[in-house]
């Protein structure tokens, strides 16, 4: 194979009660990228669109992924890597992360696919790392996996692919705002209290075992945070009427979306995430912020390949 084109999708991130443990993927929002072997046994980054970020293989997720592949590899290849952005940097939605995870994907593919699904997270973690200082796995194995993701454990690492009940729809609204993940990592407390620990794991037994019961209605009660949001949710503007309104428009529930600051909604039917849509297009309407929504189905088959040669 000498060329692939895929398109690897945004995700969503902790999922309220599920810190650094629980992710999905979006159906219909995501980057496309271009991979094409060259002559020149180097990786190099030909183009980007749709964000301001660095050409510089050291410094872009993309390149110190593949040489990170490569440098784990006897084939040696060189890699013309264009990278086509519809979601920015800082927005919640996992953008490194669809950069990282689709890299280490496709040099995965043009080499013959010598690596497991878990060596791919573990090298799309290396992205992690290099945008925002830790080997988080929530999103870029949301991405490589597709549907929900558990992260059981980080080391060793294990994934846990988790069941999406058919009528599941997110809705996501992106404040354009940058919000580093640095700095909404550094926000938080080291220290949680036993109640709310105990709050917040029962919640993602809850959500876990509401995934694989189709059960909504517990679904909707394990969609909490007692740990993160709180102290979070005053780095994104009008979070709290943007939730209420969800919530009060049919929503399942409704949180920050990985770092922030994109809120999502989860909702039973096509119909309510669209209504859901509409009330925090209201709440958002006269901030002055701009703002993009999006409602998508969850994406069950993770990165996605569009073309190859
Ligand atoms: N779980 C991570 C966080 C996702 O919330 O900080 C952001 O990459």
């Amino acid at each position: 194979m000498k060329e692939l084109t895929i398109f690897s999708p945004a995700t969503v991130a902790n999922v309220s009660c599920g810190f650094d443990a629980l992710g999905f993927a979006l159906e219909s929002l995501g980057d496309e990228m271009i991979f094409r072997r060259n002559e020149k046994s180097n990786i190099q980054i030909t183009k980007i669109e749709g964000a301001e970020l660095s050409y510089d293989i050291n410094k872009n997720v993309v390149g110190v992924v593949a040489q990170a592949m490569l440098r784990d590899q006897s084939e040696k290849i060189g890699i013309d890597i264009e990278v086509y952005k519809n979601f920015k940097p800082g927005s919640g939605l996992g953008s490194s992360a669809a950069s990282a995870s689709g890299t280490a994907f496709a040099v995965n593919e043009l080499l013959g696919k010598p690596f497991s699904m878990l060596e791919l997270t573990k090298y799309a973690m290396l992205g992690e790392e290099a945008a925002c200082g830790s080997q988080i796995a929530d999103n870029v194995s949301a991405a490589l996996y597709g549907g929900f993701i558990l992260v059981r454990s980080y080391d060793p690492l294990d994934i846990i692919s988790l069941p999406v009940p058919d009528e599941l729809y997110a809705t996501v609204i992106h404040p354009q705002i940058e919000i580093k993940t640095k700095d909404a990592r550094d926000v938080l407390s080291d220290h949680v209290s036993l109640k709310d620990a105990t709050t917040q794991w029962a919640n993602v037994g809850g959500l876990v075992s509401g995934l694989y019961s189709n059960n909504y209605e517990l679904i909707s009660n394990s969609l909490q945070d007692v740990v993160v949001e709180p102290l979070r949710k005053r780095l994104i503007p009008h979070f709290d009427k943007v939730k209420e309104a969800a919530i009060s428009n049919g929503a399942l529930g409704a949180g920050i979306s990985g770092s922030g600051p994109t809120i999502f909604a989860l909702s039973k039917g096509l119909d309510t995430a669209q209504k859901v849509a509409k009330s925090m297009h209201n709440v958002y309407n006269n901030t002055g912020i701009d703002f993009e929504i999006h409602v998508s189905k969850i994406n069950t088959e993770g990165i996605k390949i569009l073309d190859k040669k």
